[in-house]
């Protein structure tokens, strides 16, 4: 049994469970430009959302009232195929949903968007599974307003409710209907807006609210990721940009690296990647590898799943099994023994290759010019590493997520998400997109 506050609560969508700004701007700008009106100099398109849309074209944009159906019409066909994609999750609130889920809280929407568009965002997030109830408006005029949205969006006993929103609206809302209004000054609302509305309690931070919703209710699980390949495939860039995604997915990302991660680890990177220490024989080599490790899953991996976190790792034992075991020729087996204690059981939930011949990534790194003796002698020892790879993948199907890295950064970045978001998020899967 939880000892949480309410057993009923609504949510507002923009502003409150996502920060929506660049959706929607992005798409009021189109609008404009497909038009053919220029946005005056002095509107603040900060100020776009919350307010009906309507008003905003014509009073803060000076589209003439006759063309404001064509601007909604444009606005519309934009958000649909690019703002919506453009949404951030808040941090905190993916925890947030799952705690009052699992605690058997009943949880809706209630928002003034339109329902089918509400329910397209939260399916896109993998959140529809979170909520018991989506309420919005039909498609069209704002027909329902705040607190009709709120009263359908009730279930139909309760012993005690809550509506959560960022604008007066939402508290007005709540009111309306005798149950406590939440506000959150993290959203489009400016604190005086919602100070002057007199919620029950106002909230700076989407921790606070989870903190409020959820008292003393565990962490989910978190989540351990890990990315892989030889080099020249494009690492560095694909996993800069599924950290930006992911967290944009309100994931709690914290993104580390092998070797290294953290001090001590720092450290043993430096000795064994200095070119002074040439004479450091294959078996040292191996051992600082697993010695950086052990103490990068003591210290960082470890304790951030734990917490929740979604850990976000370039490189990891694969690595020494592929480059060490393979490419040294240290043996498979004799690789994952000496590992065995710095991964400790912490093996990677996922892991994500970027698969691309060794030669082809050779010629990428080398940028069409002609490899020199020592380069040719490498191409040996990078067969050797990617044929570990594919053995490891073989042999573990299930774990790695294998993504072709030979074509254009944006498709691999979106085949490698998508993939990702299947593993870290099986309910999204499921409801397609
Ligand atoms: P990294 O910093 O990931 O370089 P890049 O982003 O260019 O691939 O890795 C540095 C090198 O360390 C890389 O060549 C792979 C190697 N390495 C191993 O040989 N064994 C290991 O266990 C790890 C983690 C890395």
């Amino acid at each position: 049994m939880n000892h949480y506050p309410y057993d009923a609560v609504a949510f507002d969508l923009d502003g409150t469970l996502f920060d929506a700004e660049e959706g929607i701007v992005s798409s009021v700008k189109y609008a404009m430009q497909q038009l053919g009106c220029a946005i005056p100099e002095k509107a603040d398109l900060r100020q776009v959302v919350g307010p009906p849309l309507r008003d905003t074209f014509q009073y803060m944009l000076g589209v003439p009232a006759e063309r404001v159906e064509e601007a909604m019409q444009l606005y519309r066909a934009d958000f649909r195929t690019r703002g919506m994609y453009r949404y951030s999750l808040y941090p905190n609130i993916r925890s947030m949903l799952s705690m009052l889920r699992q605690g058997g809280v009943h949880v809706a929407l209630a928002t003034s968007k339109p329902r089918w568009l509400a329910v397209d965002i939260l399916r896109h997030f993998g959140l529809l599974e979170d909520f018991n109830l989506v309420v919005g408006e039909e498609d069209g005029a704002a027909k329902h307003g705040k607190p009709e949205l709120v009263r359908m969006a009730l279930p139909k006993d309760f012993r005690r409710a809550a509506m959560v929103g960022d604008r007066k609206f939402d508290v007005e809302g709540a009111k309306a209907n005798g149950i406590d209004a939440i506000a959150v000054a993290y959203g489009c609302g400016s604190r005086e807006e919602l100070e002057n509305a007199q919620p029950k309690v106002l909230v700076d931070t989407t921790e606070q609210l989870r903190d409020l919703l959820c008292p003393g209710a565990q962490m989910p699980r978190g989540f351990f990721l890990t990315v892989e390949g030889p080099d020249g495939s494009g690492k560095t860039t694909q996993v800069n940009l599924l950290e930006n995604s992911l967290r944009q997915f309100g994931f709690d990302v914290v993104r580390t690296r092998e070797p290294g991660g953290c001090a001590i680890s720092e450290d043993i990177r430096r000795i064994i990647l200095d070119p002074a220490n040439m004479e450091m024989c294959d078996t040292c080599e191996a051992l600082l590898y697993a010695a950086s490790r052990a103490q990068h899953v003591h210290q960082v991996i470890r304790p951030a799943v734990e917490r929740g976190a979604l850990v976000l790792c370039d490189r990891f034992v694969d690595s020494s099994v592929a480059y060490q075991g393979g490419g040294r020729e240290l043996g498979v087996k004799t690789i994952q023994q000496i590992n065995q204690p710095a991964v400790n059981g912490r093996l990677p939930d996922a892991t994500l290759y970027l698969a691309i011949d060794h030669r082809e990534a050779l010629r990428r790194r080398l940028a069409a010019s002609e490899p020199d003796r020592l380069e040719l002698a490498a191409v040996e020892f990078h067969g050797r590493v990617q044929q570990a790879y594919e053995e490891l993948i073989a042999q573990d199907e299930a774990r790695f997520v294998v993504v072709d890295a030979s074509r254009d950064i944006q498709t691999i970045a979106e085949d490698a998400l998508n993939k990702v978001l299947a593993r870290v998020l099986p309910g999204r899967d499921r409801e397609g997109k």
